[in-house]
């Protein structure tokens, strides 16, 4: 199931994750409409402000891809509790989609929430519809 591999590389990609400061290791995996899928993890910076979740760093990377269409999106952290995404990221995924995205959070590689873009960030802020050009 579609699910269970994107969990699966949202565990991949947490390996590289470059945590030095914080050591919260964060992976994504974010799924296209056209069924590729992204990876991301958290690039931390000595400088700190320049500091990268996994989430925007997985939609940079499809975004460079050519693609603005998208299904859902794996997050996990550490293990200890449910990765929820942060407000930044949250906004973020509001350009891109709509409120029915569905976000996978995750604690480890069995144990998540599955919700929508709609739930974590209700009355989203948005000029115009995702991907309107
Ligand atoms: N982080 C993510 O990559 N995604 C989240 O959803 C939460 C926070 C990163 C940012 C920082 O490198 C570390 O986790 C601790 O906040």
């Amino acid at each position: 199931m579609m699910d269970r591999k994107l969990m699966q590389a949202a565990m991949e990609a947490r390996k590289n994750a470059v945590a030095p400061f914080s050591d919260f290791k964060v992976g994504a995996a974010l799924l296209a409409k056209n069924g590729k899928i992204y990876r991301g993890c958290n690039m931390e910076n000595s400088a700190f402000s320049p500091t990268l979740c996994a989430e925007r760093a997985a939609f940079a990377a499809a975004i460079a891809d050519g693609i603005r269409d998208f299904e859902a999106i794996a997050v996990v952290g550490d293990g200890t509790d449910y990765c929820y995404p942060c407000g930044v990221c949250r906004q973020v995924m509001a350009e891109f989609c709509d409120d029915d995205f569905k976000i996978i959070v995750m604690k480890d590689d069995k144990d998540c929430v599955i919700c929508t873009l709609g739930e974590l960030l209700p009355h989203a802020f948005r000029l115009k519809k995702p991907n309107e050009k």
